[in-house]
């Protein structure tokens, strides 16, 4: 066998030096350079080594084969994924350590299996263990090839061997190459572990899956190093102390990205929730002060969520401002809307603004909600009970429209709402067939008038 060369990379911005260096030329880290392992200079040189059209290909001509998709066992975590798992896919999935991915993962070999074979390849956990988890959950079938190694090399032996259509490694950051001396985790080994893994995938489509773990900066081990590797994303979220754990895709070359699957994790495993909307509701007996229901978009689906927010007199110079779940550039902005167009001032007042449920709003079709929210507990106006409220704020003071408003609106009447205050724009042409009445509203002041 070749001797492998070794070059040595930057894990901080990922630069590539032909020696080690204490402090990166590049980005000016120190102590950031670990070695890799060099691609193998091509014998023969030039770009001849192939006939020159081989492989282009005219995308009229690209044969259209339907991508065959087999099922996880769960609708929800099929939808998260695009339809299914597609052979050849290489998936990684992250989240806190306990969260519950190997449970998951677990649960969808089991599901896999009745249609392809499997490899489960644990590196953290005996196979002891793995029975043992495999037990408690009750699995449908136990027939389910596992392998205790950490070393690739080995590991992309038994599936040359084997030929499983799904493959979990479990997890990313134990695996090892023997082309490199530092340590397992290291970005080094990651990267080049994660390498030949996704050569394997793509060469013999075996759809693989990733379980990594997300380091306390969140990132998965490694400034991001294999997000950009793989075909898929996924997060699994969990609010602290809840049992439900949501599972989002961030990254999908296979279908829609934010498309969220909710779970409860229960003493026989991870079982699905079909109906995640009735979830991040706090259901009040009485209308509260402080508290409006949205209409959020996660992927494809439209999400009820409970905007809260807490408005205090501040004891502090600089009063403070404090989001959990939203952005609080935003809020900040909000605020400015709310003191310039609604003539409400807060500068002598904390805010704190939270979503209910641990859930997680990106899209400013919050920011209404999230506006009323804020005024409704400086006030100690309730809003009315009943009424869903969804719309951007402009810094004009204007109130836009926001995509899939009839989605919105058909989302909140299945939940029971009856009312919806929205953006002159989201107004539906007919209004019989939806089920909630609609008050359509332009500027912000005729939203303040309603509140
Ligand atoms: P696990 O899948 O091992 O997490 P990860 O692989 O993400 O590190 O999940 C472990 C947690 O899940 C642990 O705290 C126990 C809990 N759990 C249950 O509550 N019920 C179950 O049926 C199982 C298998 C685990
Ligand atoms: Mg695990």
């Amino acid at each position: 066998m070749a001797k492998t060369r070794v070059q040595y990379i930057c894990q901080n911005c990922g630069a590539v030096h032909a020696r080690w260096l204490g402090q990166c030329p590049d980005c000016g880290e120190w102590n950031t350079i670990l070695e890799g392992v060099a691609p193998a200079p091509r014998k023969g040189g030039g770009y001849a080594a192939t006939a020159s059209d081989v492989g282009v290909e005219l995308l009229s001509e690209v044969s259209l084969a339907d991508v065959p998709r087999v099922t996880s066992g769960s609708p929800e975590m099929d939808r998260v994924l695009g339809g299914g798992i597609v052979p050849g896919a290489v998936m990684l999935i992250g989240g806190d350590p306990g969260i519950g991915k190997s449970t998951l993962l677990l649960q969808v070999l089991a599901a896999v299996q009745a249609q392809r074979s499997t490899l489960y390849v644990t590196g953290e956990e005996s196979l002891t263990q793995v029975r043992l988890r495999a037990e408690r959950l009750g699995l449908p079938r136990m027939d389910l090839p596992v392998l205790a190694e950490t070393r690739v090399e080995a590991v992309l032996q038994q599936l040359d061997k084997r030929r499983p259509g799904l493959v979990v490694l479990d997890s990313v950051q134990t695996l090892y190459t023997d082309a490199l001396d530092s340590a397992p985790g290291s970005v080094s080994q990651l990267r080049e572990c994660a390498a030949q893994v996704v050569r394997y995938a793509k060469r013999s489509q075996t759809a693989v899956v990733l379980v990594g773990h997300v380091t306390k900066e969140g990132a998965i081990a490694g400034p991001r190093v294999l997000e950009h590797m793989v075909d898929t994303v996924l997060y699994f979220e969990h609010d602290a102390g809840s049992r439900y754990r949501i599972v989002r895709a961030v990254k999908n070359r296979f279908g829609a990205v934010n498309e969220l699957a909710v779970f409860a994790m229960t003493d026989a495993g991870l079982k699905e929730v079909s109906n995640p909307s009735a979830l991040f509701l706090s259901r009040h007996a009485e209308p509260v002060p402080g508290s409006v229901i949205s209409v959020s978009r996660q992927g494809s689906r439209p999400l009820l969520a409970e905007v809260q927010a807490l408005v205090d007199r501040s004891a502090l110079g600089t009063p403070r401002r404090v989001t959990l779940g939203l952005d609080s550039a935003r809020l900040n902005l909000l605020l400015a809307v709310l003191h310039r167009h609604g003539g409400v001032s807060l500068a002598d007042q904390d805010v704190f603004a939270n979503v209910v449920g641990g859930m997680k709003i990106q899209e400013p079709a919050a920011d209404l909600a999230l506006l009323l929210a804020v005024l409704s507990s400086f006030k100690a106006k309730a809003c009315p009970s009943g009424w869903v409220v969804f719309g951007e704020v402009g810094l004009a003071g204007e109130i836009r429209p926001v995509q899939a408003g009839e989605e919105r609106l058909i989302e909140a009447a299945k939940q029971g709402f009856t009312h919806a205050l929205v953006p002159v724009g989201n107004k539906p042409r007919s209004r019989a067939q939806l089920g909630i009445e609609v008050m359509p509203v332009a500027r912000l002041e005729q939203a303040l008038d309603w509140l």
